[in-house]
């Protein structure tokens, strides 16, 4: 019963490093300077596939998680309910992106990460932003830079849609 065990956990591991390998020959069919991102969000989030959308036009890749306890995961990446949106991204390097930012700014942020900074946020959902496109539509909104000791500044705000 153990050997028979054991025989699956080995095929099942060997199964999984096949799916990683393959994930890897996907990413690297794009530029090297990819960032890849794990993002967090619900299954039926249709802005947040809005969101993805936007990012893989920049080169971002995204590795998409529908944890059943998405408030539990904003909770333990520090990600306080006054910056919390939709959808959260992580990089490898663990900068958290909430929200949806346009990947201008987070290639801003990532280029020279200010010490301290847990990552960036555009709490709630303003209209016309990346992956809320409704027409014409768009309400000003500001990024902010989340830092680790729960306090935030403005990192960009975002007059027009053409800023984005
Ligand atoms: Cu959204
Ligand atoms: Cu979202």
């Amino acid at each position: 019963m153990t050997a028979i065990y054991q025989v699956l956990q080995h095929s099942l591991r060997i199964l999984g490093l096949l799916f990683s390998l393959t994930a890897i020959n996907v990413a690297s069919a794009q530029s090297i300077d990819d960032v890849t991102l794990d993002v967090y969000k619900d299954v039926n989030c249709g802005c947040c596939e809005g969101w993805i959308s936007h990012m893989k036009e920049a080169g971002f890749v995204s590795k998409i998680n529908h944890p059943r306890d998405l408030n539990g995961v904003k909770e333990e990446l520090g990600v306080l309910p006054k910056w919390q949106s939709c959808h959260t991204a992580v990089t490898e390097n663990g900068y958290i992106f909430e929200g949806h930012i346009p990947a201008k700014i987070i290639d801003e942020f990532l280029a020279a990460p200010p010490e301290g900074a847990l990552g960036l946020a555009v709490p709630g959902m303003p209209i016309g932003a990346p992956g809320m496109e409704m027409g014409d539509r768009f309400t000003p909104y500001d990024v902010i830079q989340m830092n680790k000791d729960g306090t935030s500044v403005v990192f960009a705000h975002v007059a027009s849609a053409a800023e984005q």
